[in-house]
């Protein structure tokens, strides 16, 4: 039989007793999370969401009590009336009431619980149970201590946004989900619709024309948590799913985006007692390639990317002199006293640095002597000078990617990142932010043959290259030239990770028009997707800009953790399915009926 609640209070959290209330007499609430059980003492750990607190039941003292935790187990919940008391003996340091522990008068058993299929209690995050099945039984995952304080810092974050934007007089304006597509460069998640059968809804990938429209409609500044839907592939810091805080303001340039981006990081930032700087960093999209293969460079160790062309220009090594020949590079990063890597940990880096294109990965080891994978085909003399032009010294170990820019940029970026994971060069205490500006306004797509938007189609050229872009849109002869075209836009990274991005848009209807042109769209289809905004940048549209951050990159920051869902209470797993209520899941044919959908068989 279990007991009822009735009208009883609780007087304190489990996490809350400290010696002061020794001698009060008190009422907790919580699940068992361990019992031991010593005959005429049983004691149990009760755990809330702010902590433990150690029960003691005394035979002696509470018989009735004593016999019915007899019947407790893991997870249970119960109520606890009692005495706090001094802790006999040794304090328990690891807990925050580890002075005191409560001496039980009556247990109530408010629930029973099943064996859960994992243990919730394990130390280190390396001993956890399997993923899949932690997501299953996510809501038993998330009493972990660890998830419980990762989704409130979450709730703080949010909360300290909110605070932020409120105080600069932006304005919280919610935008609708059921939308149309909203251009992220991602696949949408589509809705179908009841009453216009045949017709679907998007779900935002992102408020990006919604809140440039509240720009359009006066509000000046505005802000949101948004809601944001993306079908695309996933990766360990991407949910199908996510949130963003999107800002948006009125009269704005890059500068302005900028001090907000500080100010609002450096705000949220307190919470885990950081202070981040008044002015960050910034670099161009094009230093930071070159200097670090990245567009989101982790500033926490050195290891930049040194350039090996000059002295390669010439060489009779065919591999090099072909990639050298079609305009491609050749560059290494130098690794500080690792001249004494075996063959199979450079086979691993060289498998490692594939992954991303490289055809592979040269080394030169400047150990007593120096050796070299190129010493047979470039000789001595020129592996010196190579060794000198990478700044290496004696003990380091220097890898060499050629190929295109961009695969070289790509395979050494991440093994620059991959062997200071490896090799613990990452300070964990450091947090380094830095605002990348001047990305390029275009990606060229090889097998398309066409160029897409780097940010969105709503991100305006930067005024230095505004002639390049209307020569690369109105003159076919010179259309390669929107691969120089930069845009006004930035991102913020912290850390390595891309916590936010933004630009200052388009406000004038001829450019937009322009850019779509740029973009292939033809005037018709740009008209059938985007017709409703092309006439609102018609009636006076302020010149504006904003960004969107990452709440989850920025949580996970602020958790400490390279896991996305670790800072997410009902996440998707890598493959966007939830374990937990098992969806994406089937519908009844009635329904699809009703929406005038079959399912074509496979
Ligand atoms: P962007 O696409 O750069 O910009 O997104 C802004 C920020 O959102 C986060 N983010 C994600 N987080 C988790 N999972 C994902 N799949 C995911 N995709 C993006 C990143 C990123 O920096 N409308 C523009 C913003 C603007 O121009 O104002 C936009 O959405 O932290």
């Amino acid at each position: 039989m279990l007991d009822v609640l009735g009208n009883l209070e609780r007087t304190h959290s489990c996490g809350e007793l400290r010696e002061g209330d020794v001698g009060k007499q008190v009422v907790l609430m919580g699940w068992v999370a361990k019992k031991r059980d010593f005959g005429v003492l049983t004691f149990i750990d009760l755990r809330d969401r702010d902590g433990v607190t150690q029960v003691v039941m005394n035979e002696e003292d509470a018989g009735e009590a004593h016999s019915k935790a007899k019947n407790l187990r893991g997870e249970f919940v119960i109520a606890v009336k009692g005495e706090v008391v001094m802790r006999e003996g040794t304090h328990n340091a690891k807990l925050a009431t580890g002075d005191i522990e409560v001496h039980a008068s009556e247990i109530m058993i408010l629930n029973d619980a099943k064996v859960p299929p994992f243990q919730l209690e394990v130390a280190g995050s390396e001993n956890l149970a399997d993923e899949s099945t932690r997501l299953k039984y996510r809501y038993l995952d998330l009493r972990r201590p660890q998830l419980q304080h990762n989704i409130r810092m979450r709730a703080r974050a949010v909360a300290a946004i909110r605070e932020y934007f409120d105080g600069r007089g932006f304005i919280e304006i919610e935008t609708p989900i059921l939308l149309k597509s909203t251009p992220e460069g991602a696949r949408d998640f589509v809705v179908p619709s009841r009453i216009h059968t045949g017709k679907f809804f998007a779900l935002p990938q992102s408020p990006q024309i919604l809140k440039q429209l509240t720009m359009i409609s006066g509000f000046d500044k505005y802000y949101q948590i948004a809601r944001c839907f993306r079908d695309e592939d996933l990766r360990a810091d991407r949910q199908p799913e996510f949130t963003q805080l999107d800002m948006e303001m009125s009269f704005a340039n890059q500068e302005m985006a900028y001090r907000e981006i500080e100010g609002m990081f450096g705000h949220v930032f307190k919470l885990i007692g950081v202070e981040l700087p008044a002015q960050w960093p910034r670099m161009t999209y094009a230093e930071a390639i070159r200097r670090y293969g990245s567009d989101k460079p982790d500033l926490r160790f050195g290891m930049e990317l040194a350039d090996l062309s000059s002295e390669l220009a010439g060489t009779d090594f065919a591999p090099f002199a072909s990639v050298l020949e079609n305009k491609g590079e050749i560059k290494c990063i130098t690794v500080k006293d690792r001249a004494d890597y075996s063959r199979k940990q450079l086979d691993e880096l060289q498998d490692f640095a594939k992954r991303y294109g490289a055809g592979a990965l040269a080394w030169i080891k400047v150990g007593d002597e120096i050796t070299s994978s190129l010493l047979k085909v470039l000789g001595d003399s020129k592996i010196s000078e190579l060794v000198v032009a990478a700044q290496a010294e004696k003990g380091d170990l220097v890898l060499i990617v050629a190929g295109r820019k961009s695969v070289v940029a790509a395979s050494l970026g991440a093994l620059r990142i991959e062997i200071a994971k490896r090799e613990n060069l990452i300070d964990r205490t450091a947090y380094k932010p830095l605002i990348v500006t001047e990305f390029p306004m275009f990606e060229y797509d090889e097998e398309t043959d066409c160029y897409a938007a780097a940010h969105h189609p709503f991100t305006s050229p930067m005024d230095e290259d505004l002639e390049k872009f209307t020569t690369a849109v109105n003159d076919d002869s010179h259309h390669q030239l929107l691969g120089e075209v930069r845009a006004k836009a930035y991102d913020a990274v912290i850390n390595g990770y891309e916590c936010a991005g933004g630009s200052i848009r388009i406000h004038q209807k001829d450019i937009q028009a322009l850019n779509f042109k740029a973009l292939g769209l033809t005037v018709e289809k740009a008209r059938e997707r985007f017709g409703f905004f092309l006439d609102a940048l018609e009636y006076g549209t302020p010149p504006h800009g904003g960004f969107a951050a990452g709440i989850e990159r920025t949580c996970m920051i602020l958790c400490g953790t390279e896991n996305i869902r670790d800072v997410m209470a009902f996440p998707k797993t890598a493959s966007a399915q939830d374990l937990m209520m098992d969806s994406p899941g089937e519908v009844d044919t009635a329904q699809l009926d009703e929406l005038g959908i079959g399912i074509r068989p496979e």
